[in-house]
């Protein structure tokens, strides 16, 4: 556990805070990301099983603002955290905020000194059926490691910066550890990808084929119905999952052909690896104990139309899933007069209230003060 020790170790230096920083506002927009390989299985604490790969996405995003006071009753009582989800307190996500905060004082014990009021907002809609906590953990951890450059002058370079503000999503959110970096990101240690790490995601440096530069991903929203089963309940069952070693296993091959497609831009490559990762995830759910899908009838409709379209148009199209059942149906934007097309006309039926997001590739997190 390099990094844990690590940050363990500079937690030391964290604590007495200056007169002159006894209050302040920091905030960031962090966008939310999509997984090609997919993370789905954890250990210990939120380490995964698998590495996983990803890419942020550009109009789906949090925006958080981070208020501290320093308390007068210093480190005594414990902080005061007030969670603002879109102009009203919301307890629900204000719990999993404070659970939060908690597991990452560790790290960062400054943090117990000050009181918090966090205000925080999605540029999707609430129940628009997208996860918002890769996003929304991802700016809070940002917002933190913000707060630590401003008090005590570390991290102290971009890259260890953004390291940290990595580590700590995944506190928040296994997936929120992806969420800090553009381009290519890999989360989870693969003995081919020097760097790689179980703690925090890394952004993959080497060259790809520039035409995966310009991914479009259109969110097809089928339902914004609660989920059945929740992502914690469902990395859980991994723990006993008859499959789960053949599972971790594929996920790593998938993984490293996955790279190669990227590098050498064989889109046949590219589409059988993320339509496999993507089904193979609601395999995993469906051969769980008391299996169950989260998958419904407009799902597997856009699935098979996307297929057809393909074999008939020889285009790159492909799709993959989240944890829920809404399509991430992804093009190169080259395509994108003809896909909007085929959505207007043959998807937008199987979508509730002919919901759809126009997404794309971005540019990842941005401080905004
Ligand atoms: O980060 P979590 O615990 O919400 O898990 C997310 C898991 C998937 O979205 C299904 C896959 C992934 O790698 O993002």
């Amino acid at each position: 556990m390099k990094f844990e020790e690590k940050y363990k170790k500079d937690a030391l230096k964290l604590g007495q805070v200056k007169l002159s920083d006894r209050q302040g506002a920091i905030s960031w927009r962090s966008p939310s990301n999509i997984a090609l390989i997919k993370y789905w299985g954890k250990r210990q604490n939120q380490l995964p099983q698998n590495p996983s790969l990803s890419f942020v996405l550009d109009k789906s995003f949090t925006e958080t603002r981070l208020k501290y006071r320093y308390k007068r009753n210093k480190g005594k009582m414990a902080s005061k955290i007030d969670f603002i989800f879109e102009g009203k307190p919301n307890s629900d996500f204000g719990s999993r905020v404070k659970d939060f905060f908690l597991a990452v004082s560790e790290f960062l014990p400054f943090i117990n000194y000050f009181d918090f009021k966090i205000e925080s907002s999605n540029s999707f809609p609430h129940s628009s059926g997208i996860a918002s906590s890769a996003s929304s953990m991802s700016a809070l951890a940002l917002c933190l490691v913000s707060m630590e450059l401003k008090l005590f002058g570390t991290p102290k370079d971009k890259k260890a910066f953004f390291q940290k503000a990595s580590f700590l999503s995944r506190l928040g959110s296994g997936s929120a550890s992806r969420s800090v970096f553009n381009g290519f990101v890999v989360w989870g240690k693969h003995k081919n990808i020097p760097g790689s790490s179980d703690e925090l995601a890394i952004r993959l440096n080497q060259q790809f084929s520039p035409k995966f530069n310009s991914l479009k991903d259109a969110i097809l929203i089928t339902s914004t119905g609660k989920k059945k089963v929740s992502s914690s309940a469902g990395h859980q069952l991994m723990e006993s999952h008859p499959y789960a070693a053949i599972r971790f296993r594929q996920a790593k091959d998938n993984l490293l052909n996955l790279l190669e497609a990227l590098k050498t831009g064989d889109e046949q490559m590219f589409i059988g690896i993320v339509e496999n990762e993507a089904l193979s995830l609601h395999a995993m759910m469906m051969a769980s104990e008391e299996g169950f899908t989260l998958l419904n009838e407009n799902t597997w409709k856009i699935l098979y139309k996307i297929r057809q379209y393909r074999k008939e148009h020889k285009v790159f199209i492909t799709l993959t899933l989240d944890a829920g059942p809404n399509v991430h149906l992804l093009y190169l934007a080259k395509q994108e007069t003809q896909i909007f097309q085929f959505i207007q006309k043959e998807l937008l039926q199987f979508c509730e209230n002919e919901h759809w997001i126009d997404d794309k590739i971005g540019r990842g997190p941005i401080k905004l003060i």
